[in-house]
């Protein structure tokens, strides 16, 4: 098959090239997938999409045209996607459910870390030949309660970790997990009783309507003071302003922000010669207590590895007009 690759990153390119081992041939481009970089998948089969991809319904439409059948994307998430109109015009979608859960997780609790411990405050500090301790308090992990929000694939890894470090887990999730409650001791609790209870909350559930700013002023007024947040699920599970407004309070005492509602055009890029525009970001980067990363808790080797491994072989389910396991129905 001829596939066009969108939003193409260094990171990835080796991983797809390896992947492809050179059955498909690949049109890379380093351009998002929109109205004006379509016209790029004429001639192809399918194309293979990230996150920040456009692949709404006029473009399918264009996309269709062009003579596409396939979207295989690089990712679990796909509300980037018109699902309906894609199967309306015949287009045949598939994702990456899983890649590797320890990924995120680990990255997850390595960011509670450097929060709680000051790491990177310390760090800086030290360049300038300052090791004084003031400032740096931390708290033990064990016996704190964390709660966690979504207890899927990857919050059940978080939950598995902290168990090693003595934390009490609670959670929130529509569906139970009898295994965590058994293992873990879990306790599943409704959302505004995890707020109030934690020490640490920490976010693993889809972004979907219902989860659209379920941290909000409310939920966070009913926080213990102080309470230490951690955002590696997606930007829209918080409202950013609401959240800036409780750190400059005190409410919240730590942000751990992997996700930002507004990453479109600014993550994944060098903008180390620009005028940065976005005034939520510039304050957060003003406030000690935050620490942002920049959508990158999945990247590590061995999901790198899975993601590419996954996407070729989804292609090649779609070729083939076999059954696909990772279909998006
Ligand atoms: P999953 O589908 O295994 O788990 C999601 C959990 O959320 C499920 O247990 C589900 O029942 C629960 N859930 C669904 N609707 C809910 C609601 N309304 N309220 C509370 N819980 C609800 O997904 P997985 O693999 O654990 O991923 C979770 C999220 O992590 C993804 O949706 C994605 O947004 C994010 N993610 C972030 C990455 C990063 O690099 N920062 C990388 C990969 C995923």
């Amino acid at each position: 098959m001829k596939i066009a690759i969108f939003n193409i990153h260094n990171w990835e390119r080796e991983y797809i090239q390896s992947a492809n081992n050179g059955r498909h041939t690949l049109k890379m481009f380093e351009t998002y997938l929109s109205s004006d970089t379509v016209d790029l998948a004429k001639g192809c089969d399918a194309i293979c999409i990230f996150t920040e991809d456009n692949a709404s319904a006029p473009i399918l439409d264009r996309l269709h045209e062009l003579g596409v059948r396939y979207v295989a994307l690089r990712s679990a998430g796909f509300n980037n996607i018109d699902v309906p109109h894609a199967q309306k015009l015949g287009i045949r979608m598939a994702r990456v459910p899983e890649y590797s859960p320890y990924a995120i997780a680990e990255f997850t609790v390595g960011v509670m870390l450097a929060l709680n411990r000051k790491l990177v405050r310390t760090h800086y500090r030290i360049m300038e030949m300052n090791f004084s301790l003031n400032g740096l308090v931390g708290f033990d992990m064990n016996g704190k309660i964390v709660g966690i929000i979504g207890t899927g694939k990857i919050g059940r890894v978080v939950a598995k970790i902290l168990h090693g470090f003595g934390c009490k887990l609670l959670a929130y999730d529509i569906v139970e997990d009898p295994d965590l409650i058994e293992k873990y001791g879990i306790t599943y609790t409704d959302l505004d009783a995890l707020c109030k209870q934690s020490d640490i909350i920490t976010l693993h559930s889809p972004l979907i309507a219902e989860t659209h700013h379920l941290i909000n002023e409310d939920r966070i007024s009913g926080m213990k003071k102080g309470v230490m947040l951690i955002n590696a699920g997606r930007g829209g599970l918080v409202n950013t302003q609401d959240v800036i407004n409780g750190l400059k309070s005190g409410q919240i005492g730590y942000f751990g922000m992997d996700v930002y509602e507004e990453e479109k055009g600014l993550y994944f890029e060098d903008h180390s010669e620009d005028i940065l525009q976005d005034d939520s970001m510039a304050r957060l980067m003003t406030l000690r207590n935050v620490l942002i990363s920049s959508h990158q808790a999945f990247l590590t080797d061995t999901a790198l590895q899975n993601i590419a491994r996954i996407t070729f072989e989804n292609l090649d389910c779609f070729e083939k007009g076999e059954v696909c396991s990772n279909e998006i129905k």
